[in-house]
């Protein structure tokens, strides 16, 4: 099973520039261009969060022409929120795709993908906290978790969210995301877990969550450096666009790796 993340493009509006240097739609585009080109090829595409950049209908109207010019080839995709993003208006995006979101059940934007035949289930999580950039998994979002992990009992399970279930010590001063500890309880319990994928940091990392695999996956739009500020997002418009590829099976758990476009 191949899965591609593609993570935190913050697009703007078609026509602007984030920091008025980059052109985070058309970075994303590539990347999503670029992962059709996968040998073998994607099974699945996870978009981790921040897809819009201030989560305006101009940016998500942007995010839609891009998504909508995307031939029909390309493979099954699924999302959930970052702190910059809207729920409604994801919801809106994804409400025709295989994978949409559990919204109307949940007032949260968390979908779980079921491939079927012993794959991994894959639960998308909602750690959006509204008018706040740190991210949380509050009671009702778990109790939804503790369901759908009780449906795929004897299955392994991939988590993705946004904020990472880890605090990393190389970017000090990051809130750890509150309720991972109740959720790693309910990953325990299940016994399942293969791996977590997340984004929000706009760099690649690696930890380990629940004794599993934990991967932040490198932002499309720009790599974050340890202080930000708008020299520092000026300095990344020239970098490569960069995403992540996982890939598992029985015999080898998960793999996961930086894609540079
Ligand atoms: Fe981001
Ligand atoms: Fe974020």
């Amino acid at each position: 099973m191949r899965v591609v993340q593609i993570t935190d493009p913050h697009v703007t509006a078609t026509g602007t520039l984030r920091a008025d240097a980059i052109d985070t739609g058309q970075r994303f585009k590539a990347a999503l261009d670029h992962c059709r080109t996968l040998d073998p090829a994607p099974d699945l595409v996870l978009l981790t969060g921040d897809l819009a950049n201030d989560a305006r209908a101009d940016e998500y109207a942007a995010v839609a022409a891009i998504i909508d010019a995307l031939p029909a080839d390309m493979p099954p995709m699924a999302l959930l929120p970052g702190n910059h993003d809207d729920r409604a208006a994801l919801c809106r995006l994804a409400e025709n795709w295989r994978f949409a979101p559990d919204y109307n059940a949940t007032d949260f934007v968390q979908t779980a993908i079921d491939p079927g035949g012993g794959l991994p289930v894959v639960l998308m999580l909602d750690s959006l906290v509204d008018g706040a950039t740190e991210g949380r998994l509050c009671a009702r979002r778990l109790v939804w978790v503790g369901e759908r992990l009780t449906h795929a009992a004897n299955r392994p399970v991939i988590i993705a969210m946004h904020h990472p279930p880890f605090v990393p010590t190389i970017m000090p001063g990051q809130p750890a995301c509150e309720g991972t500890d109740a959720l790693a309880a309910l990953l325990a319990r299940h016994g399942g877990l293969i791996g977590s994928l997340s984004g929000h940091l706009h760099r690649p990392m690696a930890a380990t969550f629940c004794g599993a695999s934990s991967w932040v996956g490198p932002s499309t739009a720009y790599r974050l450096p340890l202080a930000q500020t708008t020299d520092d997002l000026q300095r990344a418009a020239g970098e490569r666009v960069c995403y992540a590829v996982h890939d598992w099976s029985p015999q080898t758990g998960l793999r996961s790796a930086e894609i540079v476009v």
